[in-house]
């Protein structure tokens, strides 16, 4: 059998790169009713199937605002993923947080604007519970995981998530600080709350690429970039042992999402 058509239960959304985790890998894109899938990487890591979607395309060419969400979980969703783990750069608005920090959020805030924010556009009206906004158990383990690689891991953090493509102003980063943010992103939402639609698991290991504005003298992609590629072996010594300690079944409310959520 084709391994692009086995089951692959475990899907890494993130950043250039983390493909390096994979043996054996084939490439696919899935076309779905939202479009067409980024390209996807499906290979072996320990002997189980793990898909990685780089966000951004494989050649960092899809700007935050225009990634489609809708189509990359659902493609995943259809290769059989159960759990997604994302990575996110962000920058810090909480001042005990510094670049090269990980965070493991537990909550966000959404600041974006123009994105499609769901699969339930009609009958069945649906409206998903983020009460726990990542799945308790994935988080857990990629707390415990991060531990492991490095001493500083912040396990509790507050994510507010931008439309981009532009870097926020210090009043506005200010305003979110006021609000309970601790870090600031442009591609966590609608992702968490797509994977939620779809009963999927899912959480995300975030690292702090810079100060948000106002907090240094200027933000440049020239940072992201230096500090992503200074903590990428973190990153990746992290998502191995998360995919060593993954139970086989999931022990989470995510995949009973959908019960009760429904009109
Ligand atoms: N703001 C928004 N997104 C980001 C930042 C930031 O400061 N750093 C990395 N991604």
């Amino acid at each position: 059998m084709l391994k692009a058509l086995r089951k692959v239960e475990l899907a890494i959304i993130g950043g250039s790169g983390l493909e390096r985790l994979l043996e054996g890998v084939e490439r696919t894109r899935v076309g779905t009713p939202y479009g067409l899938s980024n390209p996807i990487l499906i290979g072996d890591v320990n002997g189980r199937a793990v898909a990685f979607l780089p966000r951004h395309g494989l050649e960092h060419t899809i700007p935050p605002h225009k990634v489609n969400y809708r189509a990359n979980l659902y493609a995943l969703r259809s290769l059989g993923v159960e759990r997604a783990i994302a990575t996110n750069a962000v920058g810090a608005i909480n001042v005990d947080f510094e670049p090269g920090d990980l965070v493991i959020p537990h909550d966000f805030i959404d600041f974006t604007k123009w994105r499609y924010q769901t699969f339930y556009e009609g009958a069945l009206v649906t409206h998903v519970d983020l009460s726990q906004p990542y799945c308790p158990e994935v988080r857990s383990i990629l707390i415990r995981s991060a531990e492991e690689v490095r001493g500083r891991v912040w396990d509790k953090a507050v994510l507010v998530c931008t439309e981009g493509p532009r870097f926020e102003t210090p009043a506005e980063i200010e305003a979110f600080r006021r609000l309970g943010a601790d870090i600031v992103g442009m591609t966590g939402v609608p992702e968490a709350v797509l994977a939620r639609e779809l009963e999927m698991c899912y959480a995300t290991l975030c690292y702090v690429s810079n100060m948000a504005a106002g907090l240094q003298s200027r933000l440049t992609v020239d940072e992201v970039k230096e500090v992503a590629e200074r903590v990428s072996p973190i990153v990746e010594r992290v998502l191995k042992n998360v995919l060593r300690s993954l139970p086989v079944e999931r022990n989470c409310p995510c995949p009973h999402a959908l019960r009760g959520a429904r009109y």
